[in-house]
C-alpha cells in the first residue's frame, strides 16, 4: 500500500467535485467577508482579557504581545488565503488537511476545531453574560447570582441563563439564513468598531508616558506568555474560510476577507493596548472590564455605558460567527461521511444546515449555562494554534506535491513564510499551561476513539475510491 492510500489523501479536484452539489446560498461579497471576519475576531479577548494579561503577564509590553500574536495569525492568514483560493470549499482547515495530510489528520482537525468554534462560542457567551450582568446592575436591575452563574463556576450560582439564551438566539438567527445573519453581524460590527474608536480617541490626550515605565516588567517571557493569552483576541478570522461556499467569488474574496479583517483588527488592538496601558498603570488593570476602568481613570466614566453596549454587541457577533464556523465545518464533515448525514442536510427554504445548527446551539447553550466553561479560554487557543500550524504545513506540502494546481492567491516568501507560521504557532502553543496541554491530549484521544469507532467506516471518499 502506498503512502497516499494509507493516509487516504485525495486529489483536490475530488473535493471540488463533491462540493459542487452544495445547496448553500452564494450571496457574500468581499466586503461582507471582511465584516464577517471583524465580527468574529473582536470580542471577549479585547474587551475582557487585555487588562488581565497586561497586569499579570506582560505589563505595558502587552503591546508587543499583540504584535507577536498578530504575527502568528498573519502567517497563518497568508496560508489560509492560499489554500482557500485553491480549494474554495466549506470546511476550511478541515478540508485543506483532507487534501494534504489525509483523512485521519482531517478528522483530527475537524475534532480540534470544535474547541475553537463550540468551546470558543460558549466561552464568549459567559463573557457576554458578565457584561450584561454589569449593565443591568448599572441601570438598577441586577440579575441574582442564581441566574447568572453556573453552579459549577461559583458559590451561590445556579444556571448562567443569559449565556444560554444568547446562544439560542444566535442559533435561531443562523438557522434562518446567511443573509439575515450577515445583516445583524454588519450592524453590530459598526457599533463595536465605533465604540473602540471612541475609546482610542477619548484616551489619546490622556496618555501618561510614565505609565509605560517599566515597559517590560516581566521580561521577554512575560511578554510571550501575554501573547499566548491574548491570542484568543485574534481567533475567528478563519471563520471567513468556512464560508467559502456562500461567497460569490471565493478564490478572490476569501483572501481579501481573511487578510482584510485581520489587518483592521490588528490596528485597532494595537491602538487599544497602547491607550489602555498609557492611561492606567498596568498594575491596576487586573479587572474584567479594563476599558471601563480606563475611562473612569480619566474622568470619562459617563462613557462607560456606551462602552458596555459596544462590548455586548462585539461579543454577540463573535459568538454568532464562531457558531457559523462550527456549523459549516460539521456540514463539510457530514458531506464527506465522517459525521452522520443529517449534519450536512440543508433546509429547503433557509438554505442552512438547519438540524445541525440547532443541535450545536443546544449543546453549546447547555455548556455555557451549566459548566465553568468561561475558564477554558486557553483550550480554545491551543486547538486553534494547532489548526493554524497544520494549515501552514499544508501549504508547504501542496507546493511540493501539487505545484501545478491553480492558486488565486500565493502566500509570499514561500517556503520561509509558511515554515515560520508552523514554528511561531507551535511556539505559542508551547507557552500554554500544562493543564491546557493535558485537556488537549484527552480531547484528541477521545477524537481518535470516535474516528476508529465510527468515522473511518463511514468516510465517503474512502469508500468511493
Ligand atoms: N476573538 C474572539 C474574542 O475575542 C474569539 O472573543
Amino acid at each position: 500500500m502506498d503512502f497516499k492510500s494509507l493516509f487516504q489523501i485525495k486529489p483536490i479536484e475530488q473535493f471540488l467535485e463533491v462540493a459542487k452539489d452544495s445547496h448553500l446560498h452564494r450571496t457574500l461579497s468581499a466586503f461582507d467577508l471582511v465584516l464577517l471576519g471583524v465580527g468574529a475576531i473582536i470580542g471577549a479577548g479585547i474587551f475582557v482579557l487585555t487588562g488581565i494579561a497586561a497586569a499579570t503577564h506582560a505589563g505595558p509590553a502587552i503591546i508587543l504581545s499583540f504584535v507577536l500574536a498578530g504575527t502568528a495569525c498573519a502567517l497563518a492568514a497568508f496560508c489560509y488565503s492560499e489554500l482557500a483560493s485553491m480549494v474554495p470549499v466549506t470546511g476550511s482547515a478541515y478540508s485543506y488537511t483532507y487534501a494534504t495530510v489525509g483523512e485521519l489528520a482531517a478528522w483530527m482537525i475537524g475534532w480540534v476545531l470544535i474547541l475553537e468554534f463550540s468551546v470558543g462560542a460558549a466561552t464568549v457567551a459567559v463573557g457576554w453574560s458578565g457584561y450584561v450582568a454589569s449593565f443591568m446592575q448599572m441601570i438598577g436591575a441586577p440579575i441574582p447570582p442564581m441566574l447568572r452563574e453556573a453552579f459549577t463556576a461559583a458559590e451561590g450560582g445556579g444556571i448562567n441563563l443569559p449565556a444560554a439564551l444568547i446562544i439560542l438566539l444566535m442559533t435561531f438567527v443562523l438557522a434562518r439564513g446567511i443573509t439575515v445573519s450577515m445583516l445583524i453581524n454588519n450592524i453590530m460590527v459598526v457599533v463595536k468598531v465605533a465604540v473602540i474608536l471612541l475609546f482610542v480617541f477619548a484616551g489619546l490626550g490622556h496618555i501618561e508616558p510614565t505609565n509605560w515605565q517599566p515597559f517590560m516588567p516581566f521580561g521577554i517571557p512575560g511578554m510571550a506568555a501575554g501573547a499566548a493569552v491574548i491570542f484568543f483576541a485574534y481567533i475567528g478570522f478563519d471563520v471567513v474560510a468556512t464560508a467559502a461556499q456562500e461567497s460569490k467569488n471565493p478564490s478572490r474574496d476569501i483572501p481579501i476577507g481573511i487578510l482584510g479583517s485581520l489587518a483592521v483588527c490588528t490596528v485597532l488592538y494595537l491602538a487599544v493596548a497602547a491607550v489602555l496601558t498609557g492611561v492606567v498603570h498596568y498594575s491596576e488593570l487586573n479587572v474584567p472590564a479594563p476599558i471601563a476602568k480606563a475611562l473612569d481613570t480619566i474622568g470619562l466614566g459617563m462613557l462607560s455605558p456606551i462602552i458596555k453596549v459596544g462590548a455586548i454587541a462585539g461579543l454577540t457577533t463573535a459568538m454568532m460567527a464562531l457558531l457559523l464556523g462550527q456549523n459549516r465545518v460539521f456540514y463539510a464533515m457530514g458531506r464527506d461521511g465522517l459525521l452522520p448525514a443529517w449534519t450536512a442536510k440543508i433546509h429547503d427554504t433557509f438554505k442552512t444546515p438547519y438540524t445541525s445548527t440547532w443541535v450545536v446551539g443546544i449543546i453549546v447553550a447547555t455548556m455555557a449555562a451549566l459548566t465553568p466553561i468561561g475558564r477554558l479560554g486557553e483550550l480554545v487557543s491551543i486547538g486553534t494554534l494547532f489548526a493554524f500550524s497544520l494549515v501552514c504545513l499544508s501549504v508547504l506540502i501542496l507546493r511540493k506535491t501539487r505545484p501545478d494546481a491553480q492558486r488565486g492567491f500565493l502566500a509570499p516568501l514561500s517556503p520561509y513564510l509558511p515554515a515560520a507560521g508552523v514554528v511561531v504557532n507551535l511556539y505559542l502553543m508551547a507557552g500554554l499551561s500544562w493543564h491546557t496541554w493535558l485537556a488537549f491530549f484527552i480531547w484528541t484521544t477521545i477524537g481518535l476513539v470516535v474516528y476508529f469507532a465510527y468515522a473511518r467506516q463511514h468516510a465517503y471518499l474512502r469508500n468511493k475510491a
